[in-house]
């Protein structure tokens, strides 16, 4: 009998609008993986039971997103240096002696995306960070590792935002900020890690802050547009993109954790942006 194939899954809340099942399935034919990959919506308070029965169900490997990125850590046996930095885990594997260890791919995810395929200059440029949650931890330090000239972390609630630039100083020239005190700043890339998107939200940074040189980066992803690089590009930004690079980058680093192959992304995101 042929055994069961091999079991990934992603997990958040909501989950309906993940692309990350369609996309593993892609990265597995290319590959020649035999495996499947699911989505799981748990609710804040059902995510340690979700957790725990999808590894002892056979489960090999996790996707964690919104919002559960940092309430995931106290499951897990062990963690990467870069999770560790990040405070926040995008993956778990099981090892063969059924520990869970977790890991971040979102930073590398998110500078391939915009250094490998976009082109977009970070070393000795003034970046602005919206929001302050799990992916912006995973974030934080890649960006700092590229050298801007400062990396400023704006959030809605702005103690958070403080509290994480002071974590990152180590690490490089970063500070944290109100939104209100930007007003008068201008940055040569902005990227939205808030999840103000999935309530069709924008988050409340000033329209000064934009200019015709600005490149906009909206982690959320959405086939053509998101409300946030809808409003910078009325607001005449030098580019709004969404986050599909990211998603399919930081994936492909994901796959390549569990299966032990890169698969390539240039098709996979040309097939993502044309579904
Ligand atoms: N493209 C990709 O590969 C990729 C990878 C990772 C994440 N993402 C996306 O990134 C987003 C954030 O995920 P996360 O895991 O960091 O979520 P999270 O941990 O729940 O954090 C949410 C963040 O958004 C802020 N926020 C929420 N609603 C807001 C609003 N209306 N206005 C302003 N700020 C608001 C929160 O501010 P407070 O602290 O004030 O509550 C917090 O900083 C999600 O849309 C997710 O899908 C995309």
């Amino acid at each position: 009998m042929t055994p069961a194939p091999d079991r990934y899954a992603v997990i958040g809340h909501p989950i309906d609008h993940s692309r990350s099942p369609w996309i593993h399935a892609r990265f597995a034919q290319q590959t020649g993986q035999r495996m499947v990959y699911t989505a799981i919506d748990a609710a804040p308070e059902d995510l340690d039971d979700r957790v725990r029965d999808f590894f002892a169900r056979g489960g090999l490997g996790l996707n964690v997103t919104v919002p559960h990125k940092q309430a995931v850590l106290p499951l897990l046996q062990e963690l990467s240096e870069r999770a560790r930095v990040a405070g926040a885990v995008n993956l778990i594997l099981r090892a063969d002696d059924g520990r869970l260890r977790g890991d971040n791919t979102d930073g590398s995810g998110l500078v391939r995306d915009l250094t490998h395929n976009l082109g977009v200059p970070i070393a000795a440029q003034r970046l602005l960070l919206l929001g302050a949650g799990g992916a912006a931890r995973g974030i934080i330090a890649p960006l700092l590792a590229l050298h801007p000239a400062e990396l400023v972390i704006a959030n809605r609630s702005a103690a958070r935002a403080i509290e994480l630039a002071q974590q990152f100083k180590p690490f490089g020239t970063v500070r944290g900020a109100r939104y209100d005190e930007l007003k008068r700043q201008r940055f040569a890339l902005i990227i939205n890690a808030t999840s103000a998107g999935l309530l069709q939200e924008i988050p409340p940074l000033p329209v000064e802050v934009l200019d015709a040189s600005t490149v906009c980066y909206d982690l959320a992803y959405a086939r053509d547009t998101t409300r946030f690089v809808q409003w910078a590009r009325e607001h005449g930004v030098a580019r709004g993109i969404p986050g599909a690079g990211m998603l399919v980058e930081q994936a492909a680093e994901s796959f390549l954790l569990w299966r032990g192959v890169r698969p390539d992304t240039t098709a996979v995101l040309a097939d993502l942006l044309a579904l």
